[in-house]
């Protein structure tokens, strides 16, 4: 095959404000009623009602699920989508984070193609496309208003599934900051970890190619010069606007590249702890490094330039341990725990070892494991080494 096809939303908006461009791309796509998916918290908070005043100055019909939590199970999509039926409603507006909109993708994907979530876990396993979805991203952050991919837990088998199908891209992806000024600091921290992570694993998954390596190693620049920045002030606009690109530029690269090890390692945590996406992400990332650093040295030391760093009187090997280092000590000012800090449980390894083999991220990274390395990479991490 020698073409590449390009995935990524029908249009984007970026930028301080932009909310207020939503009514005019609902006209287009000639939208009815919205089911508008979202979170208590952010329900809470206020940052739903930025949104739907827009829609009611515009006149545009709506109802409200505020359900859903964070590492959304197959329970609470079907939950979601029959409230979508219910409501008669014709396509999605996703406002918070990972969770929301990729509950959002999911009922956009059963909403056209019928069936049980679970028919879709894997490549591109639906025949058609969603209902429209317009994703407001609020955390910077998964990219899943920008992907192809979304993600739901199977609580029954405590696994998260990690579907990648074109057909859940979203019509329209917003990403203001302004809806970022309340993340707490933690939340940034993890979210900004989680976006280093999709930098870095797009960099060196097998599939890269030139588009998504220029988009990695800027987004990994920009993470670099920002997240310590809006965490330490979360009012930072300059600050929250790099981590949005960031998190904008890290997700499309990886949706057109794909994932890795620490993603696959990282589900696991998420499904059968119910850990942070972002924090099982920050956690595992230099374990994962240092693995594969033999499969991919000199992209590792890429990124230790995109980093800023002087590797001018390096060895490729200095500069790709340099990259790890700066992550390391990135990870310990913004207070990202260590695996030993979280509810991972030893004996619990080697299940969750098997599970991450399975994973749609696993056959991207660099670097060809075993069951034995990936129980070694989490008890590295576990003890810290
Ligand atoms: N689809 C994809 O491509 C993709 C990629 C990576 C991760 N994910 C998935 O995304 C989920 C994680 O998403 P997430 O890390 O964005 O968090 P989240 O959506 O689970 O939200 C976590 C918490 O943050 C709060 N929150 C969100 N935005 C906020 C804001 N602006 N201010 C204050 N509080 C806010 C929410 O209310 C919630 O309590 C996981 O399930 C993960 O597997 C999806
Ligand atoms: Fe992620």
């Amino acid at each position: 095959m020698n073409y590449k096809e390009l995935y990524q939303p029908a249009h984007t908006i970026i930028g301080k404000g932009c909310i207020q461009e939503i009514p005019k791309h609902i006209d287009t796509i000639a939208g009815k009623k919205a089911l508008v998916v979202t979170d208590e918290g952010l329900y809470k908070i206020g940052t739903v009602k930025k949104v739907t005043d827009v829609l009611d100055r515009a006149g545009k019909p709506y109802a409200l699920y505020t359900g859903v939590k964070p590492n959304p199970t197959v329970s609470l999509v079907n939950e979601a989508k029959a409230v979508y039926d219910r409501e008669g409603c014709d396509y999605l507006i996703g406002i918070g984070g990972g969770s929301p909109l990729d509950v959002s993708k999911a009922v956009s994907i059963l909403a056209k193609n019928g069936g049980k979530i679970e028919d879709y876990n894997g490549l591109d396993k639906s025949k058609k496309s969603g209902v429209p979805l317009i994703a407001i991203n609020t955390t910077a952050g998964t990219g899943s208003e920008v992907t192809r991919a979304y993600v739901v837990t199977d609580e029954v088998r405590k696994v998260k599934m990690l579907m990648v199908d074109a057909h859940c891209l979203s019509y329209l992806a917003l990403n203001d900051p302004a809806l970022m000024v309340d993340m707490p600091a933690p939340l940034t921290a993890a979210t900004g970890m989680d976006a280093l992570t999709h930098a870095i694993e797009a960099y060196v998954a097998k599939s890269h190619f030139p588009f998504t390596d220029g988009l990695a190693l800027e987004a990994v620049g920009l993470v670099g010069k920002s997240l310590q920045k809006a965490c330490e002030n979360g009012r930072d606009m300059d600050a929250r606007t790099d981590m949005c690109w960031a998190e904008y530029m890290a997700g499309l690269a990886f949706s057109n590249a794909g994932l890795g090890m620490v993603h696959a390692m990282a589900h696991q945590l998420g499904g059968f702890y119910n850990t942070p996406h972002g924090v099982a992400n920050a956690i595992l990332l230099t374990y994962v490094m240092k693995y594969n650093l033999p499969s991919c040295k000199d992209r590792y030391a890429d990124i230790a330039r995109a980093l800023k760093i002087d590797t001018s009187h390096m060895t490729p090997d200095q500069a790709a341990n340099a990259a790890i280092d700066y992550i390391e000590k990135l990870a310990e000012r913004i207070y990202i725990p260590k695996l030993s800090q979280t509810a991972f449980k030893p004996s619990d390894v080697l299940t969750l070892s098997l599970h991450a083999l399975e994973d749609t991220g696993m056959p991207e990274n660099p670097r060809e494991a075993t069951l034995v390395d990936v129980q070694k990479v989490f008890m590295d991490a576990y003890y810290a080494k």
